[in-house]
C-alpha cells in the first residue's frame, strides 16, 4: 500500500482522516493512518493547546493540519483582526439575525446563561487568523502535511510551509482548481467530489477523480468524497489516486467529540438525508437536511450572504445550538456526506482503518483474480 507521499510521511496505510477533534488525529496516527486536524474552529491559543496534546499522545506518528483560507473572501488583507470583526459585523444585515433569533425561539432553544460570551463566528477563515495559525501549525515537528480546504494558498504561505520540509496541499472540486493547486507549486491536491461532507462541489467523484488525477500528473492526488469503506477506496486507487482522504466516517467514531444528539442523527441518516447548502457558511457546504436547511430554502426568508458574513449572521445559532444540542437538533449544524447511509454503528478509529484496508485488499485481489492474475 506503499506509494512515493505515504513514504514521505511515513505511513503505513494511505488513509488520511480529516477531523475536528484531536482524539482521531491520535488514534488514526497509531493506527498507521495519518489524521490531519481541522484548525479553522481554534483561535491561535486553542489550536496551540490541541497540537500541544497530540504531540503529548502521538508518539512519533506523523499527523497533518488543514486550515480555511479561501482565496475570496469578505475582509481580505485587513490583517487587524478586531477591526476586521468590526467591519464585518457592520455589513451583517438586521433581518438576517432577527430571522435566526427567529428559528431559535421557534424550536425553544433556551438563551445562553448570563455570563456566556457568544464570539464574533469570525474564526480561521481569514487571512488575519489563518496566518499566525500556521505559524503556530509549523513549531510541531510531527506535522507533516498543512491543508488549504478553500483554494489555492498565498505563495508567501507555501513558501513558509515548504521552506520547514512540510508538505502543502489544498482541497479542490474541478480539474481547473487543481490545475492552479498544481501552478502554485503544491506538493499534492485533493479532489472531492459532490458527494463529499462540508464545502463541496457539484462534480461527483468517479468522474471528478481521474479528470484531476489527468490535469495534474505526476502530482500526487488523494481522492475525497463518498469514501467510507474498502471497496470506495479500492476504487480510488485503482483510479490512480496516492490515497484516500476521508471526513464523514470520523464523525461517528469511539473517539469522536459530536454530542450524543449529533451522532445519533448521524447513525440514522440514509443518503438521501443531505443537502448542499449555504446557509451556515455562505458556500455550499453538505450536511444533513433539518428544519434550518428548509428554512433557508423557502422564498420569503433572506438570501444567504457570502463567506464569513453568513457564518457570523448565523452565530447565535451555532452556540446556542451547541450548548443545547438536544434542544436545537432540529436547527443543529450537521455536515456530514453522502456516505452517512453507511454509518450505521460507532467503532474505534483502529478497527474502521484495518477493516477498510481489509476490504480494500479483498477487492483488490478480486480484481487480480478476475484478470486471471494469481
Ligand atoms: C464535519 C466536516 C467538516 C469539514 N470541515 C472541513 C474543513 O474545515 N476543511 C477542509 O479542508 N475540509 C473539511 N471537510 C471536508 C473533508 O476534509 C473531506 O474532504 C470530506 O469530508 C471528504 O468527503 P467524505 O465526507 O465523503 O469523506 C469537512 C468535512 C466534514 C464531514
Amino acid at each position: 500500500m506503499q506509494n512515493e507521499l505515504s513514504e514521505r510521511f511515513g505511513i503505513e496505510f494511505p488513509i488520511y482522516a480529516f477531523t475536528h477533534c484531536r482524539d482521531v488525529v491520535v488514534a488514526v496516527g497509531k493506527a498507521g493512518g495519518l489524521g490531519v486536524l481541522g484548525a479553522v474552529g481554534f483561535s491561535v491559543e486553542q489550536l496551540r493547546i490541541e497540537l500541544e496534546w497530540i504531540d503529548d499522545h502521538i508518539g512519533d506518528k506523523p499527523y497533518g493540519v488543514d486550515i480555511v483560507l479561501p482565496a475570496k473572501y469578505d475582509g481580505a488583507g485587513e490583517m487587524d483582526l478586531d477591526k476586521l470583526t468590526g467591519q464585518l459585523q457592520d455589513m451583517i444585515p438586521q433581518g438576517h439575525r432577527e430571522f435566526v433569533r427567529e428559528l431559535l425561539d421557534e424550536h425553544d432553544v433556551p438563551e445562553l446563561p448570563e455570563g456566556e460570551e457568544m464570539g464574533s463566528g469570525l474564526m480561521g477563515w481569514n487571512a488575519a487568523t489563518a496566518v499566525p495559525q500556521v505559524e503556530e501549525i509549523l513549531r510541531h515537528p510531527n506535522v507533516v502535511l498543512v491543508a488549504n480546504a478553500l483554494g489555492t494558498p498565498p505563495p508567501d504561505l507555501v513558501a513558509q510551509i515548504q521552506a520547514g520540509g512540510r508538505a502543502v496541499g489544498a482541497l479542490c472540486g474541478t480539474p481547473a482548481q487543481a490545475g492552479r493547486h498544481a501552478a502554485a507549486g503544491l506538493d499534492f491536491v485533493v479532489a472531492q467530489g459532490y458527494e463529499g461532507g462540508g464545502h463541496t462541489g457539484d462534480i461527483g467523484s468517479v468522474v471528478l477523480w481521474p479528470q484531476v488525477i489527468d490535469e495534474v500528473a505526476p502530482l500526487p492526488v488523494l481522492a475525497a468524497g463518498g469514501i467510507g469503506n474498502g471497496r470506495q477506496m479500492a476504487a480510488a486507487l485503482s483510479m490512480g489516486a496516492a490515497g484516500v482522504w476521508t471526513g464523514s466516517m470520523w464523525l461517528a467514531v469511539e473517539e469522536a467529540a459530536g454530542s450524543p444528539a449529533q451522532i445519533r442523527s448521524y447513525l440514522d441518516a440514509t443518503s438521501k438525508d443531505t443537502v448542499r447548502s449555504r446557509s451556515y457558511t455562505g458556500k455550499p457546504c453538505r450536511m444533513l437536511r433539518n428544519d434550518w436547511t428548509e428554512a433557508w430554502e423557502r422564498p420569503d426568508t433572506p438570501d444567504t450572504l457570502g463567506m464569513p458574513l453568513q457564518m457570523m449572521a448565523v452565530r447565535e445559532a451555532m452556540v446556542r445550538g451547541g450548548r443545547y444540542p438536544d434542544k436545537a437538533q432540529d436547527i443543529a449544524f450537521n455536515p456530514v456526506g453522502q456516505i452517512v447511509g453507511s454509518m450505521n454503528k460507532v467503532r474505534r478509529s483502529a478497527d474502521v482503518i484495518f477493516e477498510m484496508v481489509n476490504e480494500c485488499i479483498d477487492s483488490l485481489e478480486r480484481t487480480r483474480h478476475m484478470l486471471g492474475i494469481e
